[in-house]
């Protein structure tokens, strides 16, 4: 290949991410940030599912049952060797410390013995990446920045405003002493992958959205997680069936509160003669996990209908609201709608309804929104043509911002 042909069209860079900061093991190799060679996620929903949220010590115990099989399945799809990988990428934070630390020991053990670089990556800032990865997979132009971020999660909600950080195509490359031998990243035949700078202008004081679905759920007897079952039965209910009064904020108005509603659920289950239907199914769930939702429809009532519908479109309208309003505010060309309740089919067809009142707004698919390892792998692409590494003393942050 001679060097016009190199620039036209460089070999990809494979990095290997891997994901563990809650309940799900994951390992993704992504090609340069936009082509997805594997991603393999293992869902611990099974074993959390009984006890109605994460146990912690569950979530470890399972990552380091999964973590080796789960990274050699990703290398295996990839139709890769160990050795033919540029990188391994990791979520450092935030998360739950303990499996924040598996996933991270086993990257570090990992890039030592191939003598590949580190990269640590933020789980928010992966979440928010996937917009960029989803636009490269349907090969489409990247969105323009700077973009509001509506990271909607379990552990997490927030607005950002997300810029692109302008750098040198010459970057000069930080790595550790036992990095030296590590070869420079080959950027100069690549255009730069944006990095990025977040300023959080909105979050939540109290629940995560994700979390008042998942709370509600179980409130009712749908099991865990929430999100996706109250989705599908929420279709049949009247969204206008029962009012909630909306949470008043002092100070930052985009800032969220959802424990005021799940409050409200709790108390129009006990005055609506609801918590014996809703302790029938949470019955019927622990005996059928495999239940369907036309088995579920069955054991659910009109009244429990509408107040899943009605709770559902609260949140989602509140979370709708919160953007219109930053953008009034926040000088932002495109939206981004990401993490695990972005999923939401409700979310989504109401942003969507919204084209004209707010810039472009973007969602990555499904399986790219709640928690994955291709998003990590993504995030980390720009990071690794800058030359970014992490230090092999790089430790697990539960608490990790989202920051610069
Ligand atoms: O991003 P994610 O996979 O994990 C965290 O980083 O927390 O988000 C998981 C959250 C859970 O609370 C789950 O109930 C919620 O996303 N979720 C949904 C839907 N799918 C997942 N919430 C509402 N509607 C859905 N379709
Ligand atoms: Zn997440």
């Amino acid at each position: 290949m001679d060097n016009k042909e190199k620039v036209l069209n460089p070999a990809p860079v494979r990095i290997l991410g891997i994901e563990t900061s809650c309940d799900e093991t994951a390992a993704a190799v992504v090609e340069s940030g936009a082509r997805i060679a594997s991603s393999v996620v293992a869902s611990q929903m099974a074993t959390h599912g009984k006890y109605g949220g994460v146990v912690p010590e569950l979530a470890c115990r399972e990552h380091l049952r999964a973590i080796v099989p789960v990274v050699r399945e990703a290398v295996e799809q990839a139709g890769l060797q160990y050795p033919q990988l540029d990188a391994i990428a990791v979520t450092q934070g935030p998360g739950l410390v303990g499996a924040l630390l598996v996933g991270l020991t086993y990257a570090k053990s990992l890039a030592l013995s191939l003598g590949k670089p580190l990269v640590a990556v933020n789980h928010l800032e992966g979440h928010i990446y996937a917009v960029l990865l989803e636009e490269h997979l349907q090969q489409r132009e990247e969105p323009e920045f700077p973009a509001l971020s509506l990271v909607v999660s379990g552990g997490h909600t927030l607005i950002a405003v997300t810029k692109v950080v302008t750098r040198k195509v010459t970057q000069k490359v930080t790595r550790n002493a036992t990095q030296k031998e590590i070869p420079s990243p080959a950027t100069e035949a690549r255009p730069l992958a944006p990095l990025f700078s977040h300023r959080i202008v909105g979050r939540t004081r109290d629940d995560a959205a994700g979390e008042a679905f998942d709370k509600v759920a179980k409130l009712l007897g749908l099991g865990y997680p929430g999100g996706p079952v109250l989705d599908q039965l929420a279709r049949h209910g009247n969204p206008n069936a029962v009012a909630f009064t909306k949470a008043k904020m002092k100070g930052n108005s985009l800032d969220f509160s959802f424990s005021g509603i799940k409050t409200a659920v709790l108390r129009y289950v006990q005055t609506h003669g609801l918590g014996a239907e809703s302790a029938e199914r949470a019955a019927f769930r622990k005996q059928h996990p495999e239940a369907g939702i036309t088995e579920l429809l069955s054991h659910t009532s009109p009244k429990t209908l509408d107040l899943l519908a009605s709770f559902q479109k609260t949140v989602v309208e509140e979370l709708l609201q919160h953007c219109l309003a930053a953008v009034e505010t926040e000088d932002v060309n495109s939206v981004f709608v990401v993490g695990g309740v972005a999923s939401n089919s409700l979310l989504r067809e109401r942003f969507r309804g919204l084209a004209g009142r707010l810039p472009p707004v973007f969602f990555p698919r499904p399986g790219l929104t709640t928690d994955n390892a291709a998003m990590i792998a993504a995030a980390a692409f720009p990071k690794f043509q800058a030359g970014r590494f992490a230090a092999w003393d790089t430790q697990a942050d539960a608490r990790l911002a989202l920051g610069e």
